[in-house]
């Protein structure tokens, strides 16, 4: 019997540097599965309303720039930057703008045969229904690390210490909301990649991926 759902939707959740974007390209790759960086999203939002001199505390204002963003925005260099970061993480507290930005992240999810979408709250809200949920963790220290040596190499002059304190006050701000928590979905496997290289955290996540679709493919089994 073929299951209900015919999209392997796999959704990869996690904290700010957490590993979830490499782990998710990576398995974007293997499988062929298209993949949507939900964080783009909120960090184009940001910059719209960084761009226009908006305020990223008027949820009205913000809103407006979710409901007009276009996809092209995403690729835009500026939407990795630290300020972008911190932006994202200022808008995505607004309900509206969570409410503008499902509809786009909900079609992507319902796309077959399978795609892989990562961000806060794609198990919890927008793909509850997904086969394979990962939650890509590290510890702070080592989220830190692996964020300011990717803006460095980006050409940013910050300090280990400036992203560490990023990182503190994102993790506060992003778990601590009502409208979208950023908790574990029940049936997802944690994957704590602090003592991991890129190479293992894509192997674990790979063995994870394979147990969910032998069960998907195989519901009574
Ligand atoms: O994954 P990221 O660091 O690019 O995300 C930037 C911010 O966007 C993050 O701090 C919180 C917000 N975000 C969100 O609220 N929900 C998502 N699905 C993805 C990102």
């Amino acid at each position: 019997m073929a299951p209900k759902n015919a999209a392997f939707v796999i959704a990869v959740d996690g904290p700010a540097a957490s590993g979830k974007g490499t782990v998710a390209s990576r398995l974007a790759k293997l499988y062929g599965y298209p993949m949507l960086d939900t964080g783009l999203l909120y960090r184009a939002v940001g910059m719209r309303l960084l761009n226009a001199d908006g305020d990223l505390d008027d949820a009205i204002a913000a809103e407006a720039a979710a409901r007009g963003l276009e996809l092209a925005e995403l690729e835009m260099p500026e939407v990795r930057t630290r300020q972008a970061g911190e932006a994202a993480s200022r808008v995505a507290v607004h309900p509206g703008v969570r409410a503008a930005l499902f509809d786009l992240q909900r079609d992507f999810a319902l796309r077959e045969p399978g795609s892989v979408i990562d961000g806060r709250d794609i198990g919890t809200v927008i793909a509850p229904e997904a086969p394979a949920k990962l939650f890509v963790t590290a510890s702070p220290e080592v989220r830190a690390d692996r964020r300011w040596k990717q803006l460095v190499g980006q050409g940013e002059a910050v300090t280990f210490d400036e992203i560490l304190a990023d990182i503190r006050k994102r993790d506060e701000r992003d778990g601590g909301r009502a409208s979208a928590p950023m908790t574990q979905a029940p049936d997802a496997v944690l994957l704590d990649t602090s003592e991991m290289t890129i190479e293992q955290a894509f192997d674990a996540a790979r063995r994870i991926v394979e147990t969910a679709r032998a069960r998907w493919g195989n519901p009574k089994g």
